[in-house]
């Protein structure tokens, strides 16, 4: 994959490490496990679809997110983030006036460029619909550069579904060159549910992209994005090299200091996160 342009906000002192302050604008409820942070950075920032910024708290630690807003949107930011461990759990009792730590952005983005004229598949599962969302927006922004974009979600629940007002009412309205595809593994007595039912892979069914025009995007967890990524090969005869994973590895640094990200021969922080099948392919443990 050729270079794509990275930006990034080093700090004026050199330190690489240096967050800028980052104040909680609103905390967006998207399902149980999940929130969106709307944030407001102190200094200029900007980022491009895929690309991952650290966030952190004093005494919590610091980790990797990417952001979901539109990159076209610069003076505030959302993530969001579903809680996993002792940061993020912290990041999820945030309110709005609080005030976090955020560098970056880090990382290699989705090549837009590569995209043009082409058929998209956007393929998200439960909050890695989330990186998805920034790509999509930029996407959309520019839709008449690209033949067709259709976005795929999968979550394990209705309510496990983000971004519901979004996904279902505006997106859907964005035109004929816009498809939405979303499925739930099961819908539970009572719940209302109008789409398909059953894992992601579903959302392909009846999908009939042109292998030699056809780009697809994959994120979400490792057993997903593995079984969507094969579907896509063997189904589609999609080329690895059209195939776009988000791998996220752990990270410290995230800008190829400490080696926490090693991915076979890639720094993840820096050659990734956004890797095609092509490049990861022969490695070991890819889907761990
Ligand atoms: C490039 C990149 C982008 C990411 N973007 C997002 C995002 O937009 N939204 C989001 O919710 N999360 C995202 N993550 C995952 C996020 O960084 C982890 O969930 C977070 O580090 C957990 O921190 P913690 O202190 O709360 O949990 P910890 O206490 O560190 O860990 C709790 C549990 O989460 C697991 N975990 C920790 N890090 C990861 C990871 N990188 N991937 C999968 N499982 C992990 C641990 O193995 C452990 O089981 C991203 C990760 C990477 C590398
Ligand atoms: S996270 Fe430190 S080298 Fe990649």
């Amino acid at each position: 994959m050729p270079e794509t342009k990275t930006i990034s906000n080093e700090s004026a002192a050199g330190n690489p490490y240096r967050s800028m302050a980052a104040r909680v604008e609103d905390v967006i409820d998207e399902s149980p496990a999940i929130k969106t942070l709307i944030l407001e950075p102190a200094e200029d920032f900007s980022f491009l679809a895929g690309q991952f910024v650290q966030l952190s708290i004093p005494g919590f630690g610091e980790a990797p997110f990417t952001p979901s807003s539109s990159p076209h949107i610069r003076e505030r930011l959302e993530v969001t983030i579903m809680e996993a461990g002792r940061l993020t759990s912290r990041i999820h009792r945030c309110r709005p006036g609080d005030v976090i730590g955020l560098r970056g952005p880090y990382g290699r983005a989705y090549p837009l460029d590569r995209f043009a004229g082409k058929e998209i598949i956007l393929v998200g599962g439960g909050v890695g619909l989330a990186p998805l969302r920034a790509l999509f927006l930029a996407l959309v922004h520019e839709l008449d550069r690209f033949e067709r974009v259709t976005l795929c979600a999968g979550a394990r629940t209705p309510e496990d579904m983000i971004y519901k007002p979004l996904v279902l009412d505006r997106w859907r309205k964005i035109g004929p060159r816009v498809a939405l595809r979303l499925s739930v593994d099961k819908v539970p007595e009572g719940a209302s549910w109008e789409d398909k039912v059953g894992v992601v892979t579903v959302t392909l069914d009846g999908l009939k992209p042109g292998p030699e025009n056809c780009v697809a995007v994959v994120c979400g967890p490792p057993v997903m994005m593995k079984f969507v990524t094969f579907r896509l090969a063997a189904d589609f005869n999609l080329p690895p090299s059209a195939i776009y994973l988000s791998m996220e590895k752990n990270m410290s640094c995230g800008f190829g200091k400490c080696g926490h990200c090693r991915l076979g021969p890639y720094f993840v922080c820096q050659e990734g996160p956004v890797l095609t099948f092509e490049e990861v392919k022969d490695l070991p443990d890819i889907w761990d």
